[in-house]
């Protein structure tokens, strides 16, 4: 269960509601140590879990995790095969924690690519998970940006198409009901380790305002402390979302 909350005064800092991040250089942390990649792959899951039990000391409610964009099945066979088994063994071994700990899991992405095991299993986890309160973990597999504003553009126009929507009601407001996101807020933080300063089509339209933050430490390597660490410049953000402030 999750602690007390913090005991941050109401004048401090607050931090991020919702962090999303995108969990790079397990590849080059295996290879730093003459492994294969999935070796790095499996030391990264393994760091999941210690982040999102820190979230709610922290005061973070959403974390949103990046684990397989739409561009990496250009990746090896054997690399894209173990990814998935280890998604699958994952989902497995950590979905009764995550309930135990009130985290309710939920995936984003295009799941028809998806092996029909793999999908079971993210439908299971978000069911066994449904009433939890606590920490939204949101994982992110087999997703784009640029294919998610796709999918919820086809819809989009098949509810225009089909008289639900009129043209002249398209907005702001509409069209991030059709993302994968629908449920969730906007991430306040992104979050990207590794050293690599981009997106790599990541939360296109959700991240429009986000801060950002780029980490050279390596997934494999990003623990509560690290992650402590980097929230507290934060509060120091003076986000003005296109206003002056006085
Ligand atoms: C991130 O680590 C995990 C996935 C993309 C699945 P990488 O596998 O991209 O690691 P590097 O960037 O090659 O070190
Ligand atoms: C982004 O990392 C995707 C995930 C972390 C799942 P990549 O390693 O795939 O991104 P690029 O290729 O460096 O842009
Ligand atoms: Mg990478």
């Amino acid at each position: 269960m999750a602690k007390a909350r913090d005991t941050r005064t109401n004048d401090a800092p607050t931090g991020p509601r919702h962090v999303a991040i995108i969990m790079d250089g397990n590849g080059r942390w295996a290879q730093a140590r003459g492994r294969p990649r999935l070796f790095g792959h499996h030391a990264g899951a393994r760091r999941v879990r210690e982040i999102v039990t820190a979230c709610p000391d922290l005061g973070v409610k959403y974390m949103t995790i990046f684990a397989f964009s739409t561009e990496n099945w250009k990746r090896t066979q054997t690399e894209v095969a173990g990814l998935m088994s280890l998604f699958r063994r994952y989902i497995m071994k950590e979905m009764q924690d995550f309930v135990k700990e009130n985290v309710r899991v939920r995936f984003i992405g295009d799941r028809p690519r998806l092996d029909a095991k793999l999908r079971a299993l993210m439908d299971e986890a978000e069911q066994m998970t449904s009433h939890c309160t606590g920490t939204n973990l949101t994982i992110a597999l087999n997703y784009g940006g640029r294919d998610e504003v796709s999918r919820a553009t086809r819809r989009l126009a098949e509810d225009v198409a089909s008289g639900r929507l009129k043209p002249e009601d398209v907005d702001e407001e509409t069209l991030p009901k059709y993302l994968d996101t629908c449920v969730l807020p906007d991430p306040d933080l992104v979050i990207r380790t590794s050293g690599e300063a981009r997106i790599s089509n990541f939360l296109l339209w959700q991240s429009a305002y986000a801060e950002y933050e780029f980490i050279d430490t390596l997934w494999p390597d990003f623990t509560k402390e690290v992650f402590t660490e980097l929230l507290k410049g934060y509060g120091a953000r003076d986000r003005r979302f296109g206003a002056v402030t006085a």
